[in-house]
C-alpha cells in the first residue's frame, strides 16, 4: 500500500461553483471565529460590531443586560442592511442603543426585536415577532466571538471547542489581551493555510530561523507531541527573535509550558500557538475562493501590555517573519494548484495530521441541504 494518500481534489481551491457550495455548507454552517471580543469593541453593554463572514455581514450587539446577540445585518422591511458594509470590510465597532434601519427607519433592539415601523400602526397592522432581524448563533470562548449563521442546526460550540479548551486551559486566554495584531491579504485558499499550519513537514526548508529556535521541527515535525508542548533549543523557552524575552511567563502554566510550545486548530479559521508568555491567535477570513484574510493578534497578560514599557517587537518580529515564509509558500501552493496540470496533492506519512482537514470538510460537504428554520 502507498504510504501516500490523496488530498483534496483540485476544484476546492480553485473553482468558483465548488467554493459557493462549500461556503454555504461548511464556512456558514460551522461555527466560526470573527475575533476577539475586547478588539471587537463589545466589552460593555450597548455596543455593536459589524463582521464579515466569508461574504456575510453579522452583526455583533452586546445588550445593556451583558447579553450578546447576533443577527444577519439585513433589515426585515425591503432588505437594507442596517449598517451599510461593503463585503470583506475589516470590522468596524460603535456603541449602539438600537439598530435603525437608514433606508425607512424601522428600528429593531440589540436583540433584534422590531421596535418601531414608521407610519404603520406597529401594534395593529403587524406582529413585531414576525419581523425580528433573522438570527444568526453567538457564542464566545476564551476571549474569542465566534458566530453561526445556521443557528438551528448548529453543534453546541462546546463540542467543537472541546479539544483546545482542555489542551490549552493553563494559558487562560479570555485573560489575556491584545498587545499587537498583524494583519495579511494572501492569495490562498484558507485551507492551504489550514493545511500549512497543521503540519511542520515544511519547517525546515520554510523556516530556517525557527527550526534553528524549535529543532524538533526540522526533522519534519514527524513525532511531535503537540499535546505535550515542543521544546525549544537549549536556553530558549519562548517564540521570540532571541528564544527569551524580559515578560514572565502567563500564570498557572505547568512546568512543561513555561518551555515548550503548544498549538491547536480549530475549524474551519482558528488557529491557536502558545508560547510561555504570549499566545499568537490567527483568525483566517476567507474573502474568495482564492483570497483569504489574517488577522495574527498576539495575546498577552493583562499587566504586561498595561506595563509603560511593553513592547512586543520580540514577539511581533519573529512571527511577522514566519508568517510571511508561510503565506509567501502558500500563494505558491495556489498558484501551482492552478495550472491545469494540477488534480490533487499527496500527504506525505509525516503530513498525517493534515489530514485532519479531509475527515473534518469531506462529511459536511455531503451532508444533506440543511433546513435554515
Ligand atoms: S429597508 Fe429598512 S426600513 Fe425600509
Ligand atoms: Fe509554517
Amino acid at each position: 500500500m502507498s504510504p501516500l494518500q490523496a488530498a483534496l481534489p483540485r476544484e476546492m481551491y480553485v473553482d468558483r461553483e465548488a467554493w459557493l457550495r462549500e461556503r454555504d455548507r461548511v464556512l456558514y454552517g460551522e461555527w466560526f471565529c470573527v475575533g476577539r471580543t475586547r478588539d471587537l469593541g463589545l466589552v460593555d453593554g450597548g455596543r455593536l460590531a459589524v463582521v464579515d463572514v466569508a461574504g456575510e455581514s453579522v452583526l455583533v450587539t452586546r445588550d445593556g443586560d451583558g447579553a450578546l446577540h447576533a443577527a444577519y445585518n439585513v433589515c426585515r422591511h425591503r432588505g437594507s442592511q442596517l449598517v451599510p458594509t461593503p463585503p470583506g470590510a475589516p470590522p468596524s465597532c460603535t456603541a449602539a442603543g438600537a439598530l435603525r434601519c437608514p433606508y425607512h427607519s424601522w428600528t429593531y433592539s440589540l436583540a433584534g426585536e422590531l421596535l418601531r415601523a414608521p407610519h404603520t400602526d406597529l401594534e395593529e397592522d403587524i406582529d413585531p415577532a414576525d419581523f425580528s432581524l433573522h438570527p444568526v448563533g453567538v457564542a464566545e470562548w476564551a476571549g474569542f466571538v465566534l458566530v453561526h449563521l445556521t443557528p438551528a442546526s448548529a453543534a453546541p460550540v462546546a463540542d467543537v471547542l472541546a479539544r483546545a479548551a482542555a489542551n490549552l486551559a493553563n494559558y487562560a486566554m479570555g485573560d489575556l489581551v491584545t498587545g499587537r495584531t498583524l494583519t495579511y491579504e494572501v492569495a490562498a485558499n484558507y485551507k492551504v493555510v489550514a493545511e500549512n499550519y497543521n503540519e511542520c513537514y515544511h519547517c525546515g526548508p520554510v523556516h530556517p530561523e525557527l527550526t534553528r529556535l524549535v529543532p524538533a521541527f526540522g526533522s519534519g515535525g514527524s513525532g511531535l507531541a503537540w499535546e505535550d508542548g515542543i521544546p525549544h533549543r537549549e536556553g530558549a523557552w519562548t517564540f521570540t527573535t532571541t528564544g527569551t524575552t524580559t515578560r514572565a511567563p502567563l500564570p498557572g502554566l505547568s512546568e512543561a509550558e513555561r518551555t515548550r510550545h503548544k498549538g491547536e486548530l480549530v475549524h474551519p479559521n482558528l488557529m491557536l500557538s502558545c508560547s510561555a508568555d504570549h499566545v499568537a491567535a490567527f483568525v483566517l477570513l476567507p474573502q474568495d475562493v482564492d483570497r483569504t484574510r489574517i488577522d495574527c493578534h498576539l495575546l498577552f497578560a493583562a499587566d504586561a501590555v498595561a506595563d509603560p514599557a511593553f513592547d512586543p517587537s520580540d514577539a511581533a518580529d519573529l512571527w511577522d517573519l514566519v508568517n510571511k515564509q508561510d503565506w509567501a509558500i502558500c500563494e505558491s501552493v495556489q498558484r501551482g494548484m492552478s495550472s491545469r496540470a494540477y488534480t490533487h496533492g499527496w500527504f506525505a506519512p509525516m503530513e498525517d495530521d493534515s489530514a485532519d482537514i479531509r475527515r473534518w470538510l469531506l462529511p459536511r460537504l455531503a451532508a444533506p441541504d440543511r433546513d435554515d428554520g
